[in-house]
């Protein structure tokens, strides 16, 4: 197998578990219902017209269901899937190999896309757009460049960060698709159909507490459903119950935004380092020993989006509602 392909069948049963829960086809996937909506008209007019399907770029924060989204579209074509990632792809030639292997009406997913160093990315361009790719062959005076025609493709893009992909790639895709966090309902329903497949029952308070904490995001649903399950078995009676529910998130350390122990760090060091702000992304990561990337890709986007954190063109800024929540006192004139 091509080491620049990810593979997952080696792995032990988390990921097992993981790739069960997965939904295989639209109809099982639950929840993002305009882009739903959009891929089953794309898809049905390529088929119907023994086609592949346009390039399409999915964005948005982690844990949403793109690389999920690309196996649904691949089952639902009746194609192949092959999974990569910008980081894999090292050399031009590590794309060129993946790409001279697809077989007609394939589906290449490309994880972290933003991530492609240039040489590797300016294969894309012809690849996408003229389905074909340009290979130097030697070196010095007897180089030459042979043109290689490859299949009809779909690329499948994936990034948490659109902003940083070039106009060029980003132009070439014919759909580009914001994913959004999953709403409660959502979370709800996703979190007892794994349930159905996991055979544990789950109280409907219970599914909602798991849901509430879950960030917006399916791949932490299935990951406390499964948490919540052990803890289920070892300190109840298998049945996952609001009680149950709540005692063993706060076990794994979770509270009821959701907030973990790197989110709390990130509020309180604002709050007590700088008055809550504002404080440069550079400076956080410092503070914190953290990858900026991890914090900007990972954890902003929630506390952003739950109203926690601001971002001012002078940095980012804790909220008077995390104060709240924090049960921090605001430094106002008064007591400075
Ligand atoms: N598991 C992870 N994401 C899912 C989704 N969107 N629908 C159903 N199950 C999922």
């Amino acid at each position: 197998m091509d080491e620049r392909l990810l593979s997952s069948t080696e792995f032990g049963s988390e990921i097992e578990i993981q790739k069960n829960l997965r939904p295989k086809t639209l109809n099982e996937y639950i929840g993002q219902d305009r882009l739903k909506e959009k891929l089953e008209i794309f898809m049905t007019a390529s088929k119907n017209r023994n086609e592949s399907m346009d390039h399409t770029l999915l964005y948005g924060p982690p844990g949403l269901g793109k690389t999920t989204l690309a196996g649904v579209i691949a089952t639902e074509m009746g194609t192949n899937l092959k999974v990569t990632s910008g980081p894999v792809l090292d050399k031009a030639g590590d794309l060129a190999a993946i790409l001279t292997s697809l077989e007609e009406q394939d589906i290449l997913f490309i994880d972290e896309i933003h991530r492609l160093n240039t040489s590797v990315e300016e294969i894309l361009y012809p690849a996408m757009e003229d389905r074909e790719i340009d290979i130097i062959i030697g070196k010095g005076p007897t180089a030459r460049s042979i043109r290689i025609e490859l299949p009809n493709f779909t690329l499948i893009g994936a990034t948490t960060r659109a902003g940083l992909l070039s106009a060029p790639l980003r132009d070439r895709f014919g759909l580009v698709h914001r994913m959004d966090y999953y709403s409660t309902e959502d979370l709800i329903k996703i979190i007892m159909r794994g349930g159905n497949i996991l055979d544990v029952e789950i109280e409907s308070e219970g599914a909602l507490e798991m849901a509430l904490r879950s960030r917006g995001t399916p791949r932490i649903a299935n990951r406390f459903l499964k948490r919540v399950r052990d803890y289920a078995e070892i300190r109840g009676d298998g049945i996952i119950t609001l009680k149950i529910a709540k005692e063993a998130l706060s076990l794994l350390g979770v509270d009821d935004y959701g907030l973990d122990e790197l989110d709390r760090e990130i509020i309180l060091s604002i709050i007590d380092n700088y008055d809550g702000g504002p404080v440069g992304i550079e400076t956080l990561a410092l503070l914190l020993g953290e990858d900026r990337r991890t914090l900007e890709e990972i954890y902003e986007p929630y506390l952003v989006k739950i109203g926690f954190i601001k971002r001012t063109h002078r940095g980012r800024v804790v909220t008077p509602k995390a104060y709240k929540h924090f049960n921090k006192k605001e430094k106002t004139e008064g007591n400075l």
